[in-house]
C-alpha cells in the first residue's frame, strides 16, 4: 500500500535500518482533501492574488488554489498568510462557494509519528540564481529570461497558453538568443560542475520554437555541446537542420537597446575580436543547484554531501543509490545533477535496493562492528557522541554501559579510537591485531621505516592505484590497513613512535570523502590534539604527519610517501631514542 502525504514536512528522523521513527508535520490544507473536487469555484470567487510560484513570477494565483495542475491530490490548498493578509478574520467567499462544504478555517497543523523500515531521500534540486550574473541583466532587462521562465511561457497550460512572447511589449520575439553554461562550469562564481541537462534542454527548445515559429532566428551560444545519451546526437543534428545557429561564446556582457532588444557581446573565438550579436529575447540556460532544505536533510538522516554539494552514495560504482547509512537510498538530483530518465532510473534502483532489504525481514550485520565490555564501561558518552551513525546508546544519568546497535553499525571504529577506558572493541582490527603488526614492522631496523594508517577505502585503494600505475616511490613506508582513519587511536601512534619509528603517517579520505559520513573529522581532532601532547613532551611533533589521499590519487600517493622519506631521513638515532626515553618516562 502506498500512502501519499502532501503538503508535509519531515521535522525529525530517528533510529536505524528497519527501525526508523519520522516525525511528519501534515500542513494545515484548510481544505478537506477527501472532499474536494478541484472544480474550482473557490478561486474564481477568492479576492486575493499572489504571483503564481509555478509560473515563476510571470502569473498570479489565488490566495486558495491547486499548486499545480496534476497535483497529487488535487485537492485545492489555502495559503492563510495571503488569504488574511492583515486582516484578521477570512471573507469567507470561498466557504460560501464550495457546495462540498469542505473549506474548515479551524483546521491545525498535525505532528504525526511513523514507522518505517528504509527511506528513499527524493528532495530534488532547485536552480542557480541567474541574478548572480549581473552582466546578462537578468531581472533588469524584462526580455532576459531564464530556462524556467521559457518553460512556462512555451507550455500550452502557462500564462501565454504556450504562445511565446517578449515581455516588454507581449510581441512575438522575431529573433531569440539562448547562453549556455548560466551558474554552471564556473569555478568562482556559480558551481564548478556540469549540470548535465541544460544543453540537451536548449536543443528541445529549439526544437519546439522552430516547430511553433519555423520563420523565429534562433542562435544557441555554447562552451561545449554536451550531447550524449540515447537518441540526444540526433535532436542536435535535427536543431542544427532547422537552421538554429550554434556559436562557441559565451557572452561577456548583454546590454539592452532603446527598442528593448539586447546585444550580446562575444569573443569570435577565431579572430579573437569582439562581435555584437542582437536578440529580441535571450534565454539563459541556469544550472541545477543543490535544493534550498538540503542541509537540513542532510543533518536530520545524518548524510555527508560531495564536493559539489550533492548527497554522497556509499560506492559510486557498487552501491551508487545508497547512503553510507545503512537503509537509505537516494533518487534523482539531491545525488548529482541529472535528467529525467536517468532520475527515473535511479528510482527504480532505489525502490528495488529498500524492498529487497524490506522483503528479507531481517538483516547480515558487518562483520566489523563494535562490541561494548561491559565492565570498563564508565557510561561517559564518548562513544555516542563521535559514532557517525548514532549507532550507540548510552543513559549518562543512570550509568548502564554503552549499547551498540549492530544494525547501524557500520565498522568504522571511531568510538573504540575515542573511548578513554579502552571499554570497546572492534571486531576484526582490535588493539591486539593493530599493535602487533606495529611490533613486528619495527621489530628491525625501526629507523627504516615509516608507519603508514592508511583508511581502506582511499589511502590504500589509493597506494593500490600507485602500484597498478607502477608509480615509483620509495621502500621505507610500511602501511597498516583500518577500515577509517576514525579507527586510528591515539594510543597506536605513540606505541609507534615508543618502538622507535621515526615518522608515522595517518592517512584517510578527504574530508567529505570519507565512507562513514565525517569520521575523519574525529582523525583530525585527534592528530591535532595528539601534535600538542608531542610537542609539550619535548618531541617533534612534525614527525606525525596527516595527509588525505583519495583512491584516485596514485601520484598523490607517490608524492606524500615521497614527502614522508625526505622527513625521515631528518630524524637521528639520537632523536628516536630520545623519544623512545621520554614516552616511557610519561608512561
Ligand atoms: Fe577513509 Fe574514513 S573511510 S577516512
Amino acid at each position: 500500500m502506498i500512502e501519499v502525504l502532501a503538503y508535509s514536512e519531515v521535522k525529525e528522523v530517528a533510529g536505524y535500518v528497519g527501525n526508523f521513527k519520522v516525525k511528519v508535520l501534515r500542513k494545515a490544507r484548510y481544505v478537506d482533501e477527501k472532499e474536494c473536487t478541484a472544480c474550482g469555484d473557490c478561486t474564481e470567487v477568492c479576492p486575493q492574488t499572489k504571483p503564481s510560484e509555478f509560473e515563476v513570477g510571470l502569473a498570479t494565483r489565488k490566495a486558495i488554489y491547486q499548486p499545480f495542475p496534476q497535483a497529487v491530490p488535487p485537492a485545492y490548498v489555502l495559503d492563510v498568510e495571503t488569504c488574511l493578509g492583515n486582516m484578521p478574520l477570512a471573507c469567507e467567499k470561498c466557504s460560501e462557494a464550495c457546495e462540498k462544504d469542505c473549506i474548515d478555517y479551524d483546521m491545525t497543523d498535525e505532528e504525526i509519528e511513523i514507522d518505517v523500515g528504509t527511506i528513499i531521500v527524493a528532495i530534488g534540486m532547485s536552480v542557480y540564481d541567474a541574478a548572480g550574473m549581473s552582466e546578462y541583466g537578468y531581472t533588469r532587462y524584462p526580455n532576459v529570461i531564464t530556462s524556467m521562465e521559457f518553460e512556462r511561457l512555451i507550455n500550452a497550460g502557462g500564462p501565454t497558453q504556450g504562445h511565446m512572447v517578449r515581455l516588454d511589449n507581449g510581441e512575438k520575439p522575431r529573433t531569440v538568443g539562448f547562453v549556455q553554461c548560466v551558474g554552471s562550469r564556473m569555478e568562482k562564481r556559480g558551481r564548478p560542475y556540469c549540470s548535465n541537462i541544460c544543453c540537451m534542454n536548449t536543443v528541445k527548445d529549439t526544437l519546439l520554437l522552430k516547430e511553433h515559429y519555423p520563420e523565429m532566428e534562433i542562435a544557441v551560444h555554447y562552451t561545449d555541446i554536451r550531447a550524449f545519451g540515447k537518441g540526444f546526437e540526433d535532436l542536435y543534428k535535427k536543431s542544427r537542420s532547422y537552421g538554429v545557429k550554434y556559436i562557441r561564446a559565451l557572452p561577456g556582457q548583454i546590454r539592452q537597446r532603446d527598442d528593448g532588444s539586447l546585444d550580446l557581446y562575444v569573443e569570435d573565438v577565431e579572430t579573437g575580436g569582439v562581435r555584437v550579436h542582437n536578440y529580441d529575447m535571450v534565454v539563459l540556460s541556469v544550472g541545477f543547484v543543490p535544493h534550498p532544505d538540503f542541509d537540513r536533510v542532510r543533518e536530520m538522516l545524518n548524510l555527508s554531501k560531495t564536493s559539489d554539494g550533492f548527497l554522497l552514495e556509499a560506492h559510486p560504482k557498487l552501491e551508487p543509490v545508497d547512503a553510507p547509512t545503512r537503509g537509505i537510498f537516494f533518487a534523482g538530483t539531491c545525488e548529482a545533477p541529472k535528467d529525467i530518465k536517468d532520475s527515473v532510473t535511479q528510482a527504480s534502483g532505489a525502490v528495488a535496493r529498500a524492498s529487497s532489504l524490506m522483503r528479507k525481514g531481517e538483516i547480515a550485520v558487518e562483520a566489523i562492528t563494535s562490541m561494548v565490555i561491559d565492565e570498563k564501561c564508565k557510561s561517559c558518552g564518548i562513544c555516542a557522541k563521535v559514532c557517525p551513525y548514532n549507532a550507540i546508546i548510552v543513559d549518562t544519568k543512570a550509568k548502564t554501559p554503552a549499547r551498540v546497535i549492530e544494525a547501524a553499525c557500520a565498522g568504522c571504529g571511531t568510538c573504540g579510537a575515542e573511548c578513554p577506558f579502552d571499554a570497546i572493541v572492534m571486531r576484526h582490527y582490535t588493539d591486539e591485531q593493530i599493535t602487533a603488526q606495529i611490533d613486528s614492522i619495527l621489530a628491525e631496523d625501526p629507523m627504516e621505516k615509516v608507519v603508514v594508517f592508511a583508511c581502506n577505502w582511499c589511502s590504500y585503494a589509493g597506494a593500490d592505484f600507485a602500484g597498478i600505475s607502477r608509480l615509483q616511490y620509495p621502500a621505507t613506508p610500511r602501511l597498516i590497513r583500518t577500515m577509517c582513519s576514525g579507527r586510528v587511536d591515539s594510543k597506536f601512534v605513540l606505541h609507534a613512535f615508543r618502538k622507535g619509528a621515526p615518522v608515522v603517517l595517518v592517512s584517510g579520505c578527504h574530508f567529505g570523502d570519507c565512507h562513514y559520513i565525517d569520521a575523519n573529522h574525529w582523525t583530525a581532532k585527534r592528530i591535532e590534539k595528539l601534535k600538542k601532547k608531542l610537542d609539550k613532551l619535548g618531541i617533534r611533533s612534525e614527525r606525525l604527519q596527516l595527509e588525505w589521499i583519495s583512491a584516485a590519487e596514485g601520484m598523490r600517493f607517490q608524492e606524500v610517501m615521497s614527502r614522508m622519506e625526505q622527513l625521515r631521513r631528518t630524524v637521528t638515532a639520537e632523536e628516536v631514542a630520545e623519544t623512545v626515553a621520554l614516552l616511557s618516562e610519561s608512561g
